[in-house]
Formats: structure tokens, C-alpha cells, sequence
């Protein structure tokens, strides 16, 4: 089930990222753009990541990468920060959430 209808980006995908140590919908962002445009999925994303359920932020802690990117996301481009083309209320809702 797509939870990102922007960018196409699926409940699937969005664990993938978060088993790769995405802990916070804007790490899920900088992994598949999920969130960066109308920012109406954030919310869901931040649902499925969680509260207090993430092992890989002791690991973000202590300045090790917490992300992987073995993960593959809608473009290889997209894995390394948010896209400069993201919209203000997709920004806007990441913020909220983080
Ligand atoms: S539905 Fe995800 S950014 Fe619009």
C-alpha cells in the first residue's frame, strides 16, 4: 500500500528504510524524498516509524552512520539529503514531526 503518493513510495519501502536505521520521517525523507512535497504522508511514516522503538539511534549517537544505503529509493540521487526541489509544506510537516 503506497503511503507516499507523491513520490510513489510504499509502507514496504518505508520499513526497508527503517530497518536500514532511518529512525525520524525526515531520515525517511533523505532516503526516498517520502514526505518532501504535499507532506500529507508524513504523519503516516511517522505512525509506522514509531516511538522509542529504534535501535539504530544509539548508533546515530555516536556518530556512526545510521543509514544505509543498500536501500533503494525512487532514484540513486535521492538517497543522499532531501532534494533542493522539496516543497515548503512538505519541509513544513517534517519539521513538525521530527
Ligand atoms: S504524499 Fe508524500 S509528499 Fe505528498
Amino acid at each position: 500500500m503506497y503511503v507516499c503518493s507523491c513520490f510513489g513510495i510504499t509502507e514496504q519501502q518505508v520499513k526497508e528504510h527503517a530497518d536500514a536505521g532511518a529512525c525520524t520521517p525526515r531520515q525517511i525523507a533523505s532516503a526516498s524524498k517520502a514526505g518532501t512535497d504535499c507532506g500529507s504522508c508524513v504523519r503516516r511514516i511517522q505512525a509506522l516509524l514509531g516511538r522509542g522503538s529504534c535501535p539504530r539511534r544509539d548508533l546515530a549517537d555516536q556518530g556512526e552512520p545510521a543509514l544505509s544505503a543498500a536501500v533503494p529509493g525512487p532514484s540513486a540521487s535521492a538517497s543522499a539529503s532531501v532534494p533542493a526541489a522539496a516543497s515548503v509544506s512538505g519541509l513544513s510537516a517534517l519539521r513538525e514531526a521530527a
